[in-house]
């Protein structure tokens, strides 16, 4: 009997012992860029309200659009030995020592939004993020349509080295390539900030008789396209009238100016990734580690047709 209940026992220290285990709570480390876009609040929001929907201790950390800060969060996440690293890169280049040391610790990266120049895909588990060049694509299509390919265009670029900027760029070139009376007369960054953007669109503003050889913005982002609305209309002239507005994001505050009529089109980009992320994570902890290196996101574009009913659906 005395044995029995031993036996009893022991199984049961070994069973509790086994939850434990299994209902661990996940400690997961993400270094996020900074604050410099309503997208950007939008997806650190998205991603601290999933990680507390599944009980995961978030350890966030704003690296305040540099990158130095992003590596010191990569390793202090690293010395207290977290499950997993999400990192959301401010540019392409400079990761790979930090990459190797979080590799030496054992413990899986996910990046996610902006991508990493990595000749290694050992380093990290996998990728959520968007088709930069199809979002560049998409506005420019639109573009091309609306103005039957005759257009002289400004644009407003993203933070130099950011896949953001870099591959936008890229496929809306790509595209105004193909109609010869469609031309980018001026391009600066803005840095993905409304008062940057505001500031760079009053330059091109002066640069170009008061705006008047203007047909369009093109515009990485909402942010900026809403600090070019502010300086177009400075100017004196109407925005998403006298000249076109195209950016990329679909934030609340860009659907209030396309039914506004400030601005015209907007190519959404999802904040949504750490849903994704975690599951990942997750699933490489459970011994699955041959999950796809590249999950992609998808947005359509909108215009002012829909503006009043989407902003009204996504502030409600
Ligand atoms: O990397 C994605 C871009 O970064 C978003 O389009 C922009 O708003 C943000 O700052």
């Amino acid at each position: 009997m005395k044995i029995l209940i031993t036996l009893a026992l022991a199984l049961l220290l070994i069973s509790c012992g086994e939850k434990t285990e299994e209902n661990k709570r996940l400690t997961i480390g993400f270094s996020q860029v900074g604050s410099e876009s309503g997208w950007r609040t939008s997806f650190s929001e998205s991603v601290k309200a999933e990680a507390e929907k599944r009980g995961i201790e978030l350890k966030f950390s704003d690296a305040q659009q540099k990158q130095e800060n992003q590596i010191k969060a990569i390793r202090s996440f690293i010395a207290q030995g977290v499950d997993g690293i999400v990192v959301a890169p401010v540019v392409e280049t400079g990761w790979k020592p930090v990459l190797q040391e979080a590799k030496r610790a054992g413990i899986p990266v996910v990046i996610v939004d902006r991508n990493m120049a990595l000749d290694d895909d050992s380093l990290y588990l996998t990728r959520i993020a968007s088709d930069f060049v199809e979002e560049g694509r998409k506005a420019a299509r639109w573009l091309m349509e609306t103005t039957a390919g005759q257009c002289d265009i400004v644009e407003l670029q993203g933070t130099v080295g950011a896949t953001a900027a870099i591959d936008r760029m890229q496929g809306f070139n790509e595209v105004i390539t193909g109609y010869p009376e469609a031309n980018i007369i001026r391009s600066q960054t803005g840095e993905f900030t409304r008062s940057k953007g505001k500031e760079v669109m009053e330059s091109f503003l002066k640069a170009e008789n008061g705006g008047k050889g203007i047909c369009a913005v093109w515009a990485h982002n909402d942010e900026m396209a809403i600090g070019a609305v502010l300086a177009i209309k400075e100017a004196g002239l109407d925005p998403g009238d006298d000249i076109l507005i195209v950016s990329v994001d679909a934030v609340p505050d860009i659907f209030k100016a396309m039914a506004d009529g400030d601005t015209n089109a907007t190519v959404e980009l999802s904040p949504h990734m750490g849903g994704p992320a975690f599951d990942a994570i997750t699933a490489y902890l459970n011994g699955q580690q041959d999950g796809p290196k590249l999950v992609t996101i998808n947005g359509g574009l909108y215009t002012q047709e829909t503006a009043a009913e989407e902003y009204r659906k996504r502030t409600q």
